[in-house]
């Protein structure tokens, strides 16, 4: 159903993310018919600039980020519900000024609209605004009004929970949405689809018949224009604690009784609980840590992650890290979930693998166990979208031989790219429907910092001496490679077809 009258309000309006992912999945919405006839979006900056030029400035974008391109008609309705207000968000004035201009489209519309205030700012601003939204009373309905918290969601622990402390201190925790974008994507929401809207795999779905789980975020560009973000960050905190655990709540929640938004984050935060906590010599056996240097990217040359802008010469922030998890719980007790990430990998790729066990016994003459490939679900998540489940089949001819053969569901073969809805499209939508299934709890945000926290104290307290140690254009150290194929597993890189 259609939203009410909303009015966003964009707190680093100028910035990447209005630009890039926020601006055009309003657009999106805004063709599919989603918002309301009484929409607004207001810019919070401090350029010096005007309505019109702000306009321009998403209308000259959205060709690039827009996942349709943009019509001239639709834009010109669109484009006068953008307006800009120029604004030193830590001045009380500032949400003054905001108060009026809200308050205005107010009573225009004559109703008192639905407000979403989106916080796309660095972390040392959330204070003054929610300080400010507080003041002015801007955020006082605890029905309209919604606040949209962008990750980082706090650099550790202490300071995530002061966060919570923060936001919670002035905004019911239902007001509250943090978001996580992997969960937006429409292959990782089908994840919840396969295993609960099934009744086939749930059976398997356990350490009885999975050897191993594998969970792989890939990327090709490096640390782009974010290299001042990013040494405070590494791969650890900035993808790890967020969408890599995100990703494997999915696969290791326990089935819902609803699809509620409290039931769903109690069983994500059971599996968070569930993982085993490091001890600092775990660390060094069941966590590995890269930085890329030079090397080649299709066929072209790229820096290393030291010689990028606004990177220490002697960094030790990681761009790769590949992790082995355990959880204790009664369904997955002894199966390792091997996670990774990393930038200037050899191929940008997310996926899920699903490895499950041999079969118990070699029942054809002339199969060999290292002719029998064990079943495997392969979850592509970007940029390929399907489900690929390997089994056994028949060799064509005479004799019984097998070879491995494959199912596969393809997302592209009913939608294109252009038809399926940007992970910001469905998370905007929902936080302006009142929908935090996808997003997250305090709590949740806070177990998964606590699982993280020896690895990122024993990284920062023993620097590591060998960075770089893998190329860019490659799949990340040695050691990542070491760390699965000790147990006799190899990473899953290439599809089987
Ligand atoms: C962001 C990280 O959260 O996710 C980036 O900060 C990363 O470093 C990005 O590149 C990856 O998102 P996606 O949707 O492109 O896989």
């Amino acid at each position: 159903h259609k939203t009410e009258p909303t009015i966003a309000i964009i707190f680093g309006g100028t910035g990447d993310l209005a630009k890039r992912k926020l601006v055009p999945a309003f657009y999106n919405l805004f063709l599919d018919g989603w918002l309301h006839e009484q929409f607004a979006i207001i810019g919070m900056g401090r350029s010096d600039t005007n309505d019109d030029k702000y306009r321009k400035h998403f209308e000259d974008a959205l060709g690039e980020f827009s996942r349709r391109q943009p019509e001239a008609d639709k834009w010109a309705a669109f484009a006068p519900s953008i307006t800009f207000l120029q604004s030193n968000i830590n001045d009380p004035e500032a949400y003054e000024l905001l108060k009026a201009k809200i308050e205005s489209l107010e009573a225009e519309w004559g109703v008192r609209a639905n407000r979403l205030f989106y916080l796309s700012v660095a972390p040392r601003f959330i204070e003054p605004v929610t300080v400010g939204l507080h003041k002015s009373g801007l955020a006082a309905d605890v029905e309209r009004d919604r606040i949209v918290v962008e990750k980082p969601f706090g650099h550790d622990f202490k300071s995530a929970k002061q966060l919570n402390c923060l936001l919670t201190a002035t905004f019911k925790e239902s007001q509250i949405y943090r978001i996580d974008h992997y969960l937006g994507k429409e292959t990782v929401q089908n994840i919840m689809a396969f295993r609960f809207g099934n009744a086939l795999w749930e059976p398997l779905w356990n350490r009885n018949y999975i050897d191993y789980v594998q969970i792989t975020v890939a990327e090709e560009v490096g640390v782009e224009d974010r290299g001042g973000y990013y040494e405070g960050s590494g791969a650890l905190r900035d993808m790890i604690q967020n969408h890599l655990l995100q990703l494997l709540c999915m696969v290791a929640m326990e089935s819902p009784v609803t699809f509620e938004a409290e039931e769903i984050r109690n069983r994500k935060v059971d599996v968070l609980h569930a993982i085993r906590r490091f001890s600092r010599e775990d660390v060094g056996k069941a966590a590995v840590r890269g930085q890329y240097g030079p090397g080649w990217i299709k066929g072209k040359k790229v820096p290393g992650y030291k010689e990028e802008g606004g990177v220490d010469q002697k960094s030790n922030t990681e761009t790769f890290a590949a992790i082995k998890f355990y959880l204790d719980n009664w369904r997955w007790q002894g199966v390792p979930f091997y996670l990774r990430t990393g930038k200037r990998m050899q191929e940008k790729g997310s996926s899920i693998t699903i490895q499950f066990r041999q079969v118990p016994h070699l029942t054809f003459p002339d199969a060999m166990a290292e002719n029998m490939f064990p079943n495997r679900l392969v979850i592509n998540i970007q940029p390929q979208m399907d489900i690929r489940l390997r089994f056994m089949a028949k060799k064509q001819g005479m004799g019984m031989r097998l070879k491995p053969a494959e199912m596969v569901f393809d997302f592209n073969d009913e939608t294109t790219p252009a038809q399926t809805p940007e992970a910001y499209e469905t998370l905007l939508l929902d936080a302006m429907q009142g929908d935090a299934t996808l997003f997250m709890r305090s709590d949740q945000v806070e177990v998964a910092w606590d699982v993280i926290t020896p690895i990122l104290e024993t990284w920062e307290s023993r620097p590591s001496l060998e960075f770089p140690n893998y190329a860019a254009g490659t799949w990340g150290p040695e050691n990542a490679e070491a760390l699965i194929a000790r147990d006799g597993h190899t990473w899953t890189v290439t599809l089987p077809h």
